[in-house]
Order: structure tokens, then sequence, then C-alpha cells
């Protein structure tokens, strides 16, 4: 049967990681999963095949989400191919260690500007031009970060971002309800190629604050990305589902 059967629904920077699991998610659901994604081309087209191989419908579409262009020519494209759109998981982030390292003292704006405009306004600009095709109303789920609660001292440009995406959350869930539901998964350490960065000193100090004693699993967001997209949470709008094994539950 499957709980997004026939929607279609839209995963940005699903060639990889997070992105890549939650596309699966949706897929075996019974979803139309579009899989964006901006420059890892091959892995994009090896999860369609995989997606196709195991019979569900699945197509890829190209655009950097930073850029109003080619956000408005991805949507030009799904409303050709699909005429109307039930889901948006606005998951594309951008992924530097180089800024994710800097102190306070050593960022430029240039540093802010580079991710905020990949995780911030590529989520507003893909719900401004996705809410025009979900006619038949929908749900949108954000991607933010523990980080952005509790304050951290590296990836201050991130968590910046972050928490834009939880105030554009709601404020998103305001003006578009009834018809449209809007939600956030805020997530703790999910193992990602960020993972690949640590040492193994520096891995075991950050388990070290997870009260369930490992790094999340994509495949464990993605659960919860399903259920907030499906019709399992018609009444749930406007708010955050935190994903971090327990670490941040001193946040608020
Ligand atoms: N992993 C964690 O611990 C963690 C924690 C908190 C929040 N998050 C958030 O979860 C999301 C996914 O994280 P991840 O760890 O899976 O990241 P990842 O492995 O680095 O994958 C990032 C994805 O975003 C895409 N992307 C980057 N810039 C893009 C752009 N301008 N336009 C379109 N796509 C773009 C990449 O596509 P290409 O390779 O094709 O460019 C890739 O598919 C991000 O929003 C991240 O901030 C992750």
């Amino acid at each position: 049967m499957g709980r997004l059967r026939d929607k279609v629904i839209l995963v940005t920077g699903a060639s990889r990681g997070i992105g890549k699991a939650i596309a699966r998610a949706v897929a075996g659901e019974g979803a139309r999963v579009i899989v964006n994604y901006r420059s890892s081309a091959k892995e994009a087209e090896e999860l369609i095949a995989e997606l196709r191989r195991r019979g569900f419908d699945a197509s890829m579409v190209r655009a950097d989400v930073s850029r109003e262009d080619e956000v408005r020519a991805m949507f030009e494209l799904i409303k050709r191919d699909y005429g109307v759109l039930h889901g948006i998981v606005n998951n594309a982030g951008h992924g530097s260690a180089i800024i994710w390292n800097k102190k306070f003292h050593e960022l430029t704006w240039g540093d802010f500007e580079e991710v905020i405009n990949v995780d911030l306004k590529g989520t507003f600009l893909c719900s401004r031009f996705g809410i025009e095709l979900m006619s038949d109303g929908g749900s949108i789920v954000n991607v933010a970060s523990i980080s952005a609660r509790s304050g951290d001292t590296m990836g201050i440009p991130y968590l910046v971002a972050k928490s834009g995406i939880i105030a554009l959350t709601k404020a998103m869930a305001l003006a578009l309800a009834p018809r449209i539901r809007v939600n956030a998964v805020v997530l703790g350490s999910i193992e990602t190629g960020w993972v690949n960065w640590l040492g193994s000193d520096e891995a075991r100090r950050l388990i070290s604050y997870i009260p369930m004693g490992r790094f999340g699993k994509p495949e464990e967001v993605a659960r919860a990305v399903v259920f907030l997209l499906s019709d399992d949470a018609p009444f749930i709008t406007g708010h955050s589902i935190v994903i971090d094994g327990g670490e941040c539950m001193a946040c608020d």
C-alpha cells in the first residue's frame, strides 16, 4: 500500500547522505519521488537506477537551490512532467569543513552568505515556487539542526542559517494553513560524510555527549520525515521533531 502512495514528492540534495535515505524511504512508501542534486550527477543517476530497479517511480532534476533562476526552472520541469506536487523536503545543505571549523574571529560575511544561500535561501526559494504546484494541499519538511537551539563555537554561519529555517518553518506554517502543513526535523549528529572529517578521538568525544551512545543513521531521519509528509500527521504543523539521540534534551 504505502503511506505516500501516488504523492509527488521533491527531495532536495538527495544525491547523498540524509537526502538519499529520505528519497529511498519516500519511494518505498509509494511516492513518485523527484531527486534534486547540484553536482553529484553520478550518485543521483545511480540512485534513480536503483529505485527504478526496485519498481519505484523516480526521476532526477539538477538545480542549485541557492539560485533563483535554477529553482524556477526546476519547478517548471516538475510542472511539465507531473503537473502537481504534494510534498517538499528541503534537505539540501552546504557542507564545508573549512567554514565549519572557522572560529568567530576568522569568519567573513562571505562565509555566512555562502552557507545561508544554500540552507536558508534554498529552503525559501523551493518552498515559494513549490507551493504554486501544491494545489491539492501538501506537506513541507525543512531540515534544521540542534546547534540552532543550543548555540556552538563552531559552524556559526550554519547554525544561524538553521535558526532561520526554524523561524521560517513557523511563519510558513501560519501563512499556508490549513492547505499546506510545514514542519521541521531538527537533527543532532547523523552519520554522513562529515564523520570522515573527524579523528577517532574527536568522534568518541562527540558520541560521549549523546545519551544513545552513537551517531544517528540517515534512515532514522527518513522515517520521521515520512511520518511528517504522510496523512499520519494531519494535525501537526509549525513544529519540529528533534532527532538527536537525546543530545539536546536541555536545549530549551
Ligand atoms: N549529518 C548531520 O549530522 C546533520 C546534522 C544536522 C543537520 N543536517 C542537515 O541535514 C541535511 C543533509 O545533510 P547531510 O549530512 O546528508 O549532507 P551531505 O552528505 O553533505 O549532502 C548534502 C546534499 O546537499 C546537496 N547540496 C549541497 N548544496 C546544494 C545546492 N546548492 N543545491 C542543491 N543541492 C545541494 C548535495 O548535492 P550535490 O553533492 O549534488 O552538490 C548533497 O546531496 C543538511 O541540510 C544538513 O545541514 C545534517
